[in-house]
């Protein structure tokens, strides 16, 4: 096979600074790739009135596989007014771009592993019995549905007459009566029988693949009863389909609270968008934290894979940089794996591995610095300082 093509789309901040990161720990690696560069972010808002250009559209429909860093978002009423002046008072609406990218090329599977690594000062502890310190081997793949569930965009603040009117159907929303219409703000959250389907058979067939001992929902059928009690009737039954691993249903509240308590016991998880959201910050935030949470993004035809970190506007300004870009480089790894290119992907995270595990070099990060171009003078690593120790390693 050919070289591919991938699309890079760093977006803003420090999505501008790992990116280069992960690719020179690619090239490390011996991947090889052309590689060409996609506009995305707060940049093209303000000059275009448009975070996500077509262009950059048409690209990913052409290539297919991007790696994307991090966009800044602002509140509506803000980012109008960081519009530039001739594009302001024109009906310009500004919308998040990566949520734009999973709807629009419906990369409905999010794929958030969240692993220890050996030696990183990060990991979660706990006191065990007798006082003892543990620390708990974690070792969980979220899967969250991408596209739908409460993110799916469909609400409104002062609902049309004809939205207000079909609501009022519904028995429970007698309470509501005599609220005026103008307070009325609503949300949806909508599932498919087709993408619930989708996100529990690939979760399923991971964990096979894989060698996982469980899968579990975490939803909330019990109160949510239409979009969680569906997806937990799907789950169960595909379950059948999978005789060696056990099927668990946890409700996301009660998991936030188990997680600190046996993490170790999980390996797939299953959730909606926003649960799922949650449940793979908090299960990062065990594991290193956003310098260390990767992710996917796969529909049947594009994937993109991105950390789950934001621009952190504040530290891309650094002359120095000081982010941690392991985060990054761990989703270029899942882009490998995708890809086939799974020997590679090893490599590179038994890279990271080892310079966790002897932690001579370490980002600001894992030494619980608190981020100021000064940490550097005590002692934390640059973040190229971090990718070059990588790929010493490799
Ligand atoms: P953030 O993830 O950008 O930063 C939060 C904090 O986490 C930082 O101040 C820093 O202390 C730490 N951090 C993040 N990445 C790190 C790394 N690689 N190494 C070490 N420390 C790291 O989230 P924040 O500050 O809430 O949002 C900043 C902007 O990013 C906002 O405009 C937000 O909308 C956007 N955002 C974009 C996302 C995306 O592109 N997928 C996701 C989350 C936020
Ligand atoms: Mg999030």
């Amino acid at each position: 096979m050919g070289k591919r093509t991938i699309v890079l789309i760093p977006g803003d901040g420090i999505g501008k600074v790992v990116l280069p990161e992960a690719i020179r720990v690619l090239e490390a690696a011996g991947f090889e790739a052309d590689y060409i560069h996609g506009d995305i972010g707060w940049e093209f808002w303000r000059k275009e009135g448009n975070p996500l250009p077509d262009r950059t559209l048409r690209l990913l429909e052409e290539y297919k596989l991007a790696l994307f860093g991090a966009i800044t978002s602002k509140p509506k009423d803000e980012a109008v007014k960081e519009l530039n002046p001739e594009l302001q008072g024109k009906g310009y609406v500004y919308y998040s771009p990566i949520v734009e990218l999973r709807q629009y090329f419906d990369l409905d599977i999010c794929i958030r592993p969240c692993k220890t690594f050996k030696g990183n000062p990060l990991n979660f502890i706990r006191r065990g019995r007798g006082g003892v310190i543990e620390e708990p081997k974690i070792d969980v793949v979220i899967f969250r549905q991408n596209t739908e569930g409460l993110y799916s965009g469909v609400e409104w603040t002062n609902p049309s007459q004809q939205v207000y009117e079909a609501f009022m159907t519904h028995p429970k929303m007698k309470r509501y009566v005599s609220v005026p219409k103008e307070e009325l703000a609503i949300s949806s959250r909508i599932a498919t029988k087709k993408a619930s389907e989708r996100i529990i058979r690939t979760a399923f067939e991971h964990a096979k693949k894989y060698g996982y001992k469980s899968v579990t929902l975490c939803e909330k059928p019990n109160v949510i009863r239409e979009t969680s009690g569906m997806m937990l009737s799907i789950a169960k039954k595909m379950a059948e389909e999978y005789g060696g691993i056990t099927f668990k249903k946890t409700n996301i509240d009660a998991q936030m609270m188990w997680m600190t308590k046996n993490p170790e016991d999980y390996g797939v998880f299953i959730s909606g968008n926003m649960f799922g959201d949650i449940l793979s910050d908090g299960f990062a935030g065990l594991v290193g934290g956003l310098g260390f949470a990767c992710s996917a993004n796969i529909g049947k035809d594009v994937a993109i894979f991105e950390p789950t970190h934001g621009s952190a506007p504040k530290y891309a300004e650094y002359r120095t940089s000081i982010v941690n870009p392991t985060a990054m480089i761990l989703s270029a790894c899942m882009m490998l794996d995708y890809i086939n290119e799974n020997g590679k992907a090893d490599r590179i995270r038994k890279a990271i591995a080892k310079v966790i595990e002897e932690g001579k070099v370490r980002t600001y990060d894992m030494l619980k610095m608190h981020g100021s171009p000064d940490v550097i003078n005590q002692g934390a690593a640059s973040t190229s300082q971090m990718t070059d120790a990588i790929i010493e390693h490799l």
